[in-house]
């Protein structure tokens, strides 16, 4: 394999992607290559990852359980810390137990562990992350996609499979486009067909409050690095899929603990998450006032939902990086998004509980 030819193919493509080196970020504000620009592409929606460090407690924490202790929770890793960490994710959310993994990447790819080799078929929502496609995979899964959000044709799908264990998979708000699903009906297609399991990934979900229920999902997965602005993963479960994840999940097996800081930084934002309840208020407030605007804009559109992320798509990448660079040119950075993340050529808007109505509206103007 040549590496400058692969290179150049995927220029050609346009599909060449590079590394923005950050210099800082402070509230809405990005700054890069020493241009500051408002910041439309963060999933720290509730604004958790820059709390302020209280360096008295976080010593503390160091004096009482050390820094890091460089070993996999199997062999020597499982701080205690972990345990209080999952007791209270457990106390927030209706599940019997749950495990913090690495990443949010790293559940979906352990998850799936617990089924290879068993008699199972997985559907799956053609729009799922890349970590749930690449899950499935990796654990050499059967599977079904249905059209995105199609329940119909899902309802018909399940049906072939009368005898088969079946596990239903899909993102609850998808990270792209910001679609939301209907968590309702995919509990009652669940209960309506025999041996059907449940899975969401709820990583741009967690603690946003848009559901009103997660009950009757029988294994939620999620990232610790979105609205709650840390790092890691979760996966909340039976204690009988948790002692299957110990035995069977390689990402938790074959890979190092999470160091101390990190399991302090969760402990600590899962505690605001739910004690300042009023970020997700105003963030679904500038959700409306975004789809509002939209609306008058462009016309009203079946799928803007609730959720912090928003999009446009364009025609062709000439279209798509046009409108990118006007966006940079008045210090605003969305995100260019292109095959092979999504289909079309789109910008992600992501927003968060720092923007006001003002950043919108001059995100608005901007676009065509
Ligand atoms: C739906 C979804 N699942 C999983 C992940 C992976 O999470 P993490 O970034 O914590 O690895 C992402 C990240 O973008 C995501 O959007």
């Amino acid at each position: 394999m040549n590496f400058e030819t692969r290179l150049n193919t995927l220029k050609q493509r346009k599909t060449f992607r590079q590394l923005n080196t950050v210099e800082h970020v402070s509230k809405k504000h990005i700054t890069i290559n020493e241009k500051t620009y408002i910041n439309f592409t963060s999933n720290d929606y509730l604004g958790l990852a820059q709390l302020p460090i209280n360096t008295n407690q976080l010593g503390n924490y160091f004096v009482d359980y050390g820094i890091n202790y460089a070993s996999s929770r199997l062999v020597s890793g499982n701080a205690s810390l972990y345990q209080d960490v999952e007791r209270l994710f457990c106390s927030h959310y209706p599940f019997e137990d749950c495990i913090i993994t690495n990443s949010g990447y790293d559940a979906n790819l352990a998850i799936f562990n617990i089924f290879k080799d068993q008699k199972i078929m997985v559907f799956s929502d053609a729009r799922n992350h890349a970590s749930i496609i690449d899950g499935i995979k990796l654990s050499g899964l059967s599977k079904q996609i249905y059209p995105h959000l199609d329940y119909d044709t899902l309802d018909e799908q399940l049906s072939h499979y009368p005898n088969s264990t079946k596990l239903i998979v899909t993102d609850s708000i998808f990270s792209t486009h910001g679609t939301m699903a209907d968590l309702q009906r995919l509990t009652t297609l669940k209960k309506q067909h025999p041996n059907t399991h449940l899975m969401v990934d709820h990583a741009h979900g967690l603690g946003l409050g848009l559901y009103d229920t997660l009950e009757d999902i029988d294994i939620l997965t999620a990232s610790l690095s979105k609205a709650l602005g840390t790092q890691g993963g979760i996966i909340l479960c039976s204690n009988t899929v948790k002692q299957l994840l110990v035995n069977l999940a390689r990402p938790i097996i074959y890979s190092s603990a999470l160091p101390i800081f990190n399991l302090y930084q969760i402990e600590r934002n899962l505690h605001y998450l739910h004690s300042q309840s009023y970020r997700a208020t105003k963030l679904i407030q500038l959700s409306k006032h975004f789809n509002n605007l939209a609306e008058f804009k462009w016309g009203s559109h079946s799928r803007r939902t609730l959720s912090p992320i928003k999009y446009i798509e364009f025609e062709d990448f000439k279209a798509a990086e046009t409108i990118y660079e006007r966006l940079l040119t008045q210090n605003i950075l969305a995100s260019y998004f292109r095959y092979p993340t999504v289909e079309q050529p789109m910008l992600r808007i992501s927003l968060s509980y720092f923007h006001n109505e003002t950043d919108i509206q001059l995100l608005l103007n901007a676009m065509p």
